[in-house]
């Protein structure tokens, strides 16, 4: 029941941090072909003021949330070594603390770890961590 729980909140924390990415991605970075440069930096920023008080934390519960699914699911390593299943979700969990290592440290910090200048890089890290989420229980 509490792994059910945790799990929702995973998957929520999730929608609302990835599913920004999407947007920005898809949609608020076409702003630029319609409004002059003044225009899209100030409307940009009306929307920005509002995504910098969720989706940071949005991130931090994700990761949160899923180091404890990962204690719980993750299971013993076999005397053959890594089973598929905990291959995949050890990248998975890789990409995803590196996510959250880089989200951390520009909130609370101020700083820009390794190369993430845009959101295209978090966006393509977003895509895979949810492919891998799906196969790594095939
Ligand atoms: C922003 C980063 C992350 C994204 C986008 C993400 C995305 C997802 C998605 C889409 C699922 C599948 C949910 C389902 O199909 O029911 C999932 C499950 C899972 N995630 Fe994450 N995750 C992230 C971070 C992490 C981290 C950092 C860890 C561990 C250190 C982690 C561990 C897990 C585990 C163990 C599951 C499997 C839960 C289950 O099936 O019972 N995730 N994640």
């Amino acid at each position: 029941m509490f792994y059910t729980l945790i799990h929702t909140i995973h998957i929520y924390s999730v929608f609302i941090y990835g599913g920004f990415l999407f947007v920005d991605i898809l949609f608020l970075s076409k702003m630029k072909q319609t409004l002059s440069e003044e225009e899209h930096k100030k409307a940009r920023e009306a929307i920005m003021m509002h995504v910098r008080k969720v989706v940071p934390y949005a991130l931090i519960v994700a990761v949160a949330s899923g180091l404890y699914l990962f204690s719980q699911i993750f299971g013993k390593i076999s005397d053959n070594g890594m089973s598929t299943f905990q291959m995949i979700l050890s990248i998975k969990a890789f990409f995803g603390l590196w996510l959250g290592f880089r989200g951390i440290n520009q909130k609370l910090f101020g700083i820009q770890p390794w190369v993430f200048k845009a959101h295209i890089f978090p966006f393509t890290l977003v895509v895979i961590i949810i492919l891998l989420s799906q196969f790594m229980y095939l």
